[in-house]
């Protein structure tokens, strides 16, 4: 059902139209798809790329002028390059320009190479992989776009996409762009709680989602999930059901067959004229507050940001295949599964199941399958993998491989040298890539750079261009020198960062402008090595990192202090009221449940602690950093204890923990 419906394209007869109208609208001229290379812009005669680096800094706006006319095609070119000031939290790049971000992914590649494959559909179900061309996908998102539209879809309406990584969610992705609309993608993983409180906030109309799911060989009941959903969300007029397995599920009068709707639909769809700062989708992360919030990300900007980052750092070439295993519903996914490789006409792997499904050799039968050259992933699965063995590696052709990337949480010695020694069979960089949903996309990572300049394992290194890092010291002062570590602050504004946050901008500038004013605080600490290398040393706020993905503890404990049991309690560490008698292993069954409910599986904690008390300060604010401490073992760093209101209470926690290991 869903490979016949999912690309509707197949069985109906590939007409020229599809080639004729959008791009004739714009008067595109056949593009050049050799990528753009910085060093031939002539920048003035800088030579190399650390020399390029320096220029992309100090002249950051003839860097990013020559970038955005060479690699991106304008309906109208714009008149300004930035109006950019961090204090205030104005960021604006190529203003007065006009352009469809669609068409720069699909039309123009169209043009050029109708058949190369755009999408490579790595099912669930291993050794099923679909290919789309890019003039099928294309046609898919015509069809999409042009049905959003029949349904009063108008530019500047938010879409939701509640949808595992398929074919399907990309064409509607790049239809929202197509025909104007925003796209808010939330993670298959989430409950329904979660859905809701994210499609309120946006204040969707419309919702696209799957009857069900398919991850790891189980069905995700996401049509269902929708359901519950939506029953708060008055703002819901419509939602779009497509079919990923054979099992019918309910409809009700708002529901729609996408597929059955698709068929009726023309394969030409008019692009809209974007300006550069429009709004192409909002992304919700976790901050340190209860509230997600959701991050506006414009057309031009993050665009540009993402493809030009996607062609340096992984080092991607024309026809080369590029497999990012994160899902579309994180930053990850939206970035380098689907605007930067296909910003860079390139073929990209869209991954739908596990790395241990049906077997820890999952990832590198696929590598072999599909002849992946660069591979990017993340910290925790090269963990979890490598405590398989490397037989698992080994069974399959690697050969195919040229770079290794890494993203999401810091990684570790071990796995680093397992993933460059025994993946890469010491061929392949390791790129460590440091970023966030807020900044678009990469901005720290071992390359560009000269192809024999060190890597350091476990360390980011090196800024991208025009990106320029400083540390902090705890008096908001840039801290100069090497060999020293401080908050991690961005000096100066690049095209792919976040605008705002969605209907709260205030909530933007007190998060990341206000705390060293004039730069982007990005929530992270850092070390800068002796030679000038920098390694992300974690999040400074209230912000942890589960299995490379973001939660706020508040919003763990939002969850947790809901259920009828209310304790006062904290991720991992929980404090039962006085008098209350339940045993342990039950309350933490229910904890677990509530969370899983509340949230997401994947926020549950995996190891809950009980205690008699948190260690607070005499303001009563929890010293997270402290619990952090205890929990790593590292209790030779557990920091200045002075402020403490009680030290006793962290001596019983660590006697605790040591217990319970
Ligand atoms: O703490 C940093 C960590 O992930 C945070 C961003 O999370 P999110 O917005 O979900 O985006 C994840 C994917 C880009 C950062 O503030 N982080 C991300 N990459 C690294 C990292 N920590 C260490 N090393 C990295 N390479």
């Amino acid at each position: 059902m869903w490979l016949r419906c999912g690309c509707p394209s197949r069985s109906v007869s590939t007409s020229l139209r599809v080639l004729a109208s959008p791009l004739r609208v714009l008067g595109l001229r056949r593009c050049n798809t050799a990528a753009f290379m910085p060093e031939s812009a002539g920048f003035g005669g800088v030579s190399g790329r650390s020399g390029l680096q320096e220029f992309s800094v100090s002249s950051s706006e003839s860097f990013w002028a020559a970038v955005a006319r060479h690699r991106l095609s304008w309906i109208r070119p714009f008149t300004a390059v930035q109006d950019c000031d961090l204090s205030r939290g104005r960021i604006r790049w190529f203003e007065g320009g006009k352009l469809n971000v669609s068409v720069n992914c699909l039309d123009r590649h169209v043009h050029t190479c109708p058949d190369r494959v755009a999408l490579i559909w790595e099912r669930d179900e291993k050794g099923t992989e679909v290919r789309y061309t890019y003039r099928e996908l294309l046609e898919m998102t015509c069809r999409v776009g042009n049905l959003l539209r029949r349904h009063g879809v108008k530019k500047g309406d938010c879409v939701t996409i509640y949808m595992p990584a398929c074919p399907l969610a990309v064409a509607s992705m790049l239809a929202c762009a197509r025909i104007g609309a925003t796209h808010n993608v939330v993670f298959a993983g989430f409950s329904a709680e979660a859905l809701a409180d994210r499609i309120r906030d946006a204040q969707s109309s419309t919702v696209i989602t799957v009857n069900q799911g398919v991850r790891g060989g189980k069905i995700l009941e996401l049509k269902k999930t929708v359901d519950i959903a939506v029953q708060s969300c008055p703002t819901v007029q419509q939602v779009f059901v497509a079919m990923r397995t054979d099992n019918p599920v309910a409809m009700t009068a708002r529901d729609i067959a996408i597929e059955e709707e698709m068929l009726k639909e023309d394969v030409v769809c008019e692009p809209a004229t974007m300006n550069s700062e429009d709004t192409l989708f909002l992304l919700y992360t976790s901050g340190s507050t209860g509230k997600p919030k959701g991050l506006v990300h414009t057309q031009a900007g993050y665009l540009l940001y993402a493809a030009f980052t996607h062609r340096y750092v992984f080092n991607y070439h024309d026809g080369d295949v590029f497999g990012c295993m994160a899902d579309i519903g994180w930053i990850t996914g939206h970035s380098y599964a689907v605007y930067g490789p296909l910003a860079n006409g390139g073929t990209t792997v869209l991954f739908e199941s596990t790395p241990i499904y049906p077997d820890p050799g999952r990832y590198w039968d696929m590598v072999e399958r599909l002849q992946i050259n660069q591979f990017y992933g993340a910290p925790t699965a090269i963990r979890l993998l490598l405590r398989f063995g490397n037989e698992w590696v080994n069974k399959y052709d690697r050969s195919s491989l040229k770079t290794l990337g890494s993203v999401g949480e810091p990684i570790n010695t071990e796995a680093w040298e397992w993933y460059y020694r025994v993946v890469g069979e010491e061929r392949c960089p390791v790129v460590d890539t440091w970023w966030q949903t807020e900044t678009g996309g990469i901005c720290i990572a071992p390359k560009p750079s000269d192809p024999d300049a060190e890597i350091v394992p476990g360390m980011a290194m090196r800024p991208f261009f025009g990106i320029k890092p400083v540390l902090m010291d705890t008096e908001g002062k840039v801290i100069s020198g090497n060999d020293t570590s401080g908050a991690l602050c961005l000096a100066q504004p690049w095209p792919g960062m976040a605008r705002t946050i969605h209907n709260d901008h205030q909530r933007f500038i007190e998060t990341y402008c206000q705390p060293y004013p004039g730069y982007f605080f990005t929530g992270d600490g850092a070390y800068r090595s002796v030679e000038g290398y920098y390694q992300i040393t974690g999040r400074l706020d209230d912000v942890i990192n589960v299995s490379g993905h973001r939660i706020g503890t508040a919003e763990i404990e939002d969850a947790v202090v809901r259920t009828t049991n209310k304790p006062k309690g904290v991720f991992a560490f929980v404090v039962l009221k006085k008098n209350v008698d339940v045993e342990e292993a039950d309350l933490s069954r229910q904890l677990n449940d509530i969370v899983s409910e509340k949230i997401a599986k994947h926020a549950c904690p995996d190891f809950i602690q009980f205690v008699q008390r948190l260690p607070k300060t005499r303001s009563g604010k929890i010293m997270r950093r402290v619990l952090r401490k205890v929990v790593e073992l590292d209790l030779d760093s557990l920091g200045d204890l002075s402020t403490l209101d009680d030290p006793a209470a962290v001596q019983e926690i660590i006697q605790g923990h040591r217990e319970l290991l």
